[in-house]
């Protein structure tokens, strides 16, 4: 008798060798080793006699693409926010949506609290000043930032990673604020000193604002212009989380006017394209959306996507599955 058939599964972008060796002990493995993302149409040309699919925020799995592939049972995404997939359109199909929660809040808790004390301290500024030869000297009032240490630090999301945020907090003596749809509890705000406060009362209060809410219809442009508004002239804020959750236009214009005084952004509205204004400002750090990107962090991320497919594709519950309901609907 012939074994029984793998399932078929794509994986749309390069990801480790150890999570294509596990997906290959159980699945029959189709991967773009390219690294491009595929065009929607080569994605559903992919897609079409495939039972999974691994993919990265890259890669939009919507009611049209869902459509050209019949046979899809699970989608395991390689990253903790899953914007980039119809969850609806996917539990209506009966498609399993999975996520990598946990791998990564440490790595992207770093990356915040570096985007905070980069711009704090201009760290790309005098790094492009300084290789450009342009230092002649030491002077006492030269480049000149604001200090971290004591300061009041506002969090917007107080899921994981923002409590890993708070966590490193503690260390710089910071006074911790936050603000999340639900308030977090006791046991939590007590350990990390952090008190909610009102979305207007943040803004008032932070010296920095890091933002850490998912992308959703509700928190699109949670940030714009009359928010930046209300924040301290001297304040800093940090996008690591989502583009489109801060409004962009509006950012490149606070920070011309001197509204705010900088940002620190991973995550932009349209990337990897990105506002031109942000290019010629100063009180701006860019960095390409690398907040997870520690080797063992991404890793872990692909192999956590990996595990949740298998999962999946074996008729087991996936350890981080998204769309708990359509358990139900087999
Ligand atoms: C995530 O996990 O959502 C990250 O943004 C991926 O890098």
């Amino acid at each position: 008798m012939n074994p029984p058939k793998k399932p078929r599964v794509v994986v749309t972008r390069e990801v480790f060798d150890d999570a294509i060796d596990y997906l290959s002990t159980h699945c029959e493995v189709h991967a773009n080793q390219v690294d491009a993302p595929y065009s929607p149409e080569a994605l559903a040309a992919a897609l079409a006699n495939a039972q999974g699919l691994m993919c990265a925020l890259t890669d939009k799995v919507d009611a049209a693409l869902l459509a050209s592939c019949p046979q899809l049972q699970a989608v395991a995404n390689i990253a903790v926010g899953y914007n980039n997939i119809d969850v609806p359109a996917c539990t209506a199909r009966g498609i399993q949506v999975t996520n990598t929660p946990g791998v990564l809040d440490d790595s992207t808790a770093d990356l915040a609290f570096a985007l905070m004390l980069a711009t704090a301290r201009r760290i790309t500024e005098v790094e492009s000043y300084i290789r450009q030869g342009a230092w002649t000297g030491w002077k006492l009032k030269q480049w000149l930032g604001v200090d971290v240490h004591h300061a009041t630090l506002g969090i917007v999301g107080m899921g994981r990673i923002g409590q890993a945020i708070a966590k490193r907090a503690q260390g710089f003596d910071m006074r911790v604020i936050y603000h999340n749809r639900k308030r977090v509890a006791p046991d939590i705000e007590q350990r990390l000193s952090a008190a909610f406060v009102s979305l207007g009362d943040l803004l008032a209060q932070s010296d920095f604002i890091i933002l850490q809410v998912p992308y959703a219809p509700e928190t699109h442009h949670l940030i714009g212009a009359a928010e930046l508004a209300m924040m301290k002239p001297g304040a800093i804020l940090v996008n690591s989380t989502r583009g489109g959750v801060v409004d962009d236009k509006a950012l490149v214009e606070a920070l011309k006017k001197g509204v705010i005084r900088g940002a620190g952004l991973d995550v932009y509205e349209g990337e990897p394209k990105l506002d031109a204004g942000f290019l010629s400002l100063k009180n701006v750090v860019l960095v390409p959306h690398i907040g997870s990107s520690t080797e063992a962090t991404r890793r872990a991320m692909a192999m956590t996507a990996a595990r949740n497919l298998v999962a999946a594709l074996s008729g087991e519950r996936p350890p981080n599955l998204v769309n708990g309901e359509v358990l139900a609907l087999r």
